[in-house]
């Protein structure tokens, strides 16, 4: 039980529920595919050996080789406006025709026409942009500018945080899962404790207390240039108080340390705003954006900074050489069009309060729903053995999450005992209904009421 629970990030791809998973494909080439992947590709944690073979894909579904469709209610956070959107598809196949790559050295109508439509989202003082190839490049970019404009080399992030898997991000993560073995990292980052969990020692404290551990690390180091978090974080679904961002912005203000925002998994639109800052009135030094920018077709991340920060000439932030993507501009743009058009903010707010209530009969239905948490379409399910102890209930949680594959709905198991739900923004209130059906009828099947 102790690898399920140390995994926050996702859930494990050698226990041995999945070993059961795989009794449950019947499907010989499935099985051959699986066995193939397996003896091709090195294997790690939360990818190979894999789920399932995919053939397909199409709004909120997956579908695998055999034409089974999972709703896709993980999707790598990549799949905000629905796989293969045909607006997306058709203004990225145009680009295709005519500008699929852009060498560094030359620019490009639609990654200008991107930059601008993006910054013009932010207040005017960030109106800087960078592109990159992944999130985990933007996150780089950022401690790079950091470390320039401050001067300072140090970063404080929080503990059990994800920033992405290269060297630099795994030093700014706090999660052990990803640092075990690899030795000596970059400056290692000082993690203060997450400001919310339903599970920690003090699971009812105002999370105000917790942005003070930021002022002491400063003041006692002396070179934090700067503080890394998500704004609302996308593994668990922790959602800060409005104050505790306020406090980290003055703090941050008050030290001459940057506030670097990570919203790669959870900006566009997921939480009901453009971006979560939003929900906050607090305006940060740098945010790194990836995932759902590309639209679930390319590769593509960035970095919005302030104009001030614009600095650097002689130095290379992000040398990538797919790096002003005129591919990732075009269905970046397109992205962004499709959610104002369809007006995907306010429908992401309706489908907030519907689940909002549809989650609570659960918790009241179900003593193993010890919490839900979730903010537009992004919410956590946490299950507990216990509801006085908070004792996670890490085999329940996989238990159910494999029912639920089977019955057609694919989401992540975060911290062991949270299923995580990210659908797709276009995922219509029929969906939403099915999809809790089938999550009820897999808490009926595993537990005790
Ligand atoms: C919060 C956060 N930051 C950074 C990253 C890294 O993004 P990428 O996988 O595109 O490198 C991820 C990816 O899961 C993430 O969830």
């Amino acid at each position: 039980m102790k690898d399920l629970e140390l995994m926050t990030e996702g859930d494990i791809n050698f226990s041995a529920s999945r070993e059961k998973w795989y009794q449950v494909i019947d499907n010989e080439a499935t099985l051959n595919y699986l066995r193939d992947d397996e003896e091709h590709f090195l294997h790690q944690s939360l990818s190979t050996p894999c789920l399932d073979v995919l053939e397909s894909c199409e709004g909120i579904y997956i579908t695998d080789i055999t034409g089974k469709k999972y709703m896709d209610f993980h999707g790598n956070n990549v799949h905000q406006v629905g796989y293969r959107n045909p607006y997306i598809l058709d203004k990225v196949k145009r680009q295709m025709d005519i500008l699929p790559f852009s060498p560094r050295r030359y620019t490009n109508p639609v990654a200008i026409e991107f930059a601008k439509k993006l910054t013009s989202y932010f207040p005017p003082a960030l109106r800087r942009v960078l592109f990159a190839p992944g999130g985990t490049s933007a996150v780089s970019m950022a401690l790079k500018l950091a470390r320039i404009v401050t001067g300072k080399h140090k970063v404080v992030s929080l503990q059990d945080s994800f920033h992405g898997a290269s060297m630099d991000a795994i030093a700014v993560g706090g999660e052990a899962q990803f640092k075990k073995g690899l030795g000596p990292l970059l400056q290692q980052a000082i993690n203060i404790p997450q400001p919310t969990n339903y599970r920690s020692q003090f699971p009812d404290s105002d999370d105000l207390h917790f942005a003070g551990y930021l002022e002491e690390v400063i003041k006692s180091d002396g070179h934090i240039g700067a503080f890394i978090a998500e704004t609302i974080r996308n593994t668990d679904v922790q959602i800060p108080s409005k104050g505790y961002w306020k406090k980290i912005r003055e703090i941050c203000t008050k030290y001459n340390v940057l506030l670097i925002l990570d919203e790669i998994p959870i900006a566009f639109g997921r939480t009901g705003k453009m971006f979560a800052f939003e929900h906050y009135d607090i305006e940060p030094d740098i945010v790194c954006l990836g995932k759902g920018l590309g639209a679930g077709i390319i590769p593509f991340a960035a970095i919005v900074a302030r104009n001030e920060y614009n600095v650097a000439k002689d130095v290379s932030l992000g040398h990538f050489t797919h790096e002003k993507s005129p591919l990732g501009s075009a269905a970046a743009l397109a992205m962004l069009e499709f959610i104002e058009n369809n007006s995907l903010l306010q429908k992401v707010k309706d489908d907030e309060t519907f689940l909002r209530i549809a989650f609570g009969a659960l918790q009241e239905k179900y003593s193993l729903v010890g919490d839900i948490r979730g903010i537009g379409l992004i919410w956590g399910i946490e299950l507990v053995s216990d509801r006085n102890t908070r004792e996670k209930a890490t085999a329940e949680a996989e238990q159910i999450m494999y029912e639920c594959l089977k019955n057609g709905l694919s989401f992540k198991v975060s911290q062991g005992n949270v299923l995580q739900l990210c659908p797709p923004l276009i995922i219509t209130r029929e969906e939403l209904t099915r999809a809790i059906s089938i999550i009820e009828a897999a808490i009926v099947n595993n537990v005790k009421v």
